[in-house]
């Protein structure tokens, strides 16, 4: 099993051997290691289990350390940046010979973002290279968003973790391209169509291309727990025996479903609140013995509510 810890020297060790580090960020946990460094690129994709056609993030503390490996930004990039970095925004920006084919599947761009999280950018700072990190789970499973989620599914394969608590935002950063100048939301994510649209005016969202998607994250079928998912409005709620039935809710509990088999995201109708909560109850209803199915149900489809609600439908596809 890995250690878990909050020591900075010791992760910075591991991955100045070109090694692994779990690490928090704001949105959910990272599978770290030397983006200039293609064997500890191939560890990542080794360890996720991860297809090599689907590109990595890569994480940076300054704009310094940005333009190191990648061409300028559009001017709308720089807009965004300057109003959500540090933070859940991932930008796709031209690559520089410096990053390896491996770290963006051979694509020209490079997906860039600056997190938030305190330990992280602490580390950050510490380290002579950028971090390549993919959400630390095995590919195509739900992502973590506590240190302990990360132990029950990676902490064979990895030395250490570093322990950043509950991450606050809890769905992974909003994706844009720039192609032609053009921004474009490929992923949906901790940062809402809206509040981009606020800073640089009407974009278009592309989240949803599952047929030849641009972000191979973006496959239709992803985030999904091991148990089979089902749309509360997909379901025969008269005919079937619900005792064995999960249910994932937003604010109201459903009488036709045993009360201890149910998490609601927020009571309040808080979206921010609903997304932190997102992955880790999925997670305990996935893990539940005592439940067969997970019914789910929509939330607003705004702010937030339009990310949970995409990774909702990812994980009902199969
Ligand atoms: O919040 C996050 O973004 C987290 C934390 C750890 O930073 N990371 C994360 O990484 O979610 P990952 O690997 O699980 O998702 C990255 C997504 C994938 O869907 C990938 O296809 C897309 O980014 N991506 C990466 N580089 C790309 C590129 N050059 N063009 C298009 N999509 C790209
Ligand atoms: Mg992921």
């Amino acid at each position: 099993m890995a250690t878990i810890g909050i020591d900075i020297d010791v992760a910075k060790a591991i991955l100045e051997q070109g090694n692994l580090v779990a690490i928090p960020t704001e949105t959910v946990y990272g599978l770290a290691g030397n983006a200039f460094d293609v064997d500890a690129v191939a560890k990542i994709f080794k360890t996720k289990n991860r297809p090599t056609f689907d590109p990595l993030i890569v994480h940076v503390d300054s704009f310094e350390r940005l333009s190191e490996f990648t061409e300028k930004l559009p001017d709308k990039a720089v807009q965004l940046t300057n109003v959500f970095w540090p933070g859940p925004l991932t930008i796709l920006l031209k690559k520089k010979a410096v990053i390896s084919d491996l770290v963006t599947a051979g694509l020209e761009t490079v997906a860039v973002r600056m997190p938030r999280h305190e330990l992280t950018r602490q580390l950050l700072k510490e380290l002579d290279f950028p971090l390549a990190a993919p959400s630390a789970n095995p590919f195509g499973y739900i992502s973590p968003t506590t240190a302990e989620h990360v132990q029950r599914q990676l902490g064979g394969k990895i030395e250490y973790i570093l322990d950043g608590g509950d991450c606050g935002v809890g769905v992974e950063s909003t994706i844009v391209s720039f192609e032609d100048e053009l921004p474009k939301v490929l992923r949906l994510g901790g940062i809402s169509v809206e509040e981009i649209e606020q800073v640089i005016g009407k974009v278009e969202v592309n989240s949803h291309s599952s047929s030849q998607p641009q972000a191979p994250g973006m496959l239709k079928s992803h985030y999904a727990p091991k148990k089979k998912i089902i749309v509360i409005d997909d379901l025969d709620l008269e005919t079937e025996d619900l005792s064995t039935y999960g249910f994932l809710g937003f604010n109201k509990h459903d009488q036709r479903f045993k009360l201890e088999n149910q998490i609601l995201l927020s009571e309040s109708e808080n979206l921010n609140e609903a997304a932190k909560n997102l992955f880790g109850s999925l997670r305990t209803l996935d893990q539940n013995p005592h439940i067969n199915f997970i019914v789910v149900s929509f939330v607003p489809e705004k702010g937030l509510g339009r990310a949970i609600n995409d990774r909702l439908r990812r994980a009902t596809a199969k």
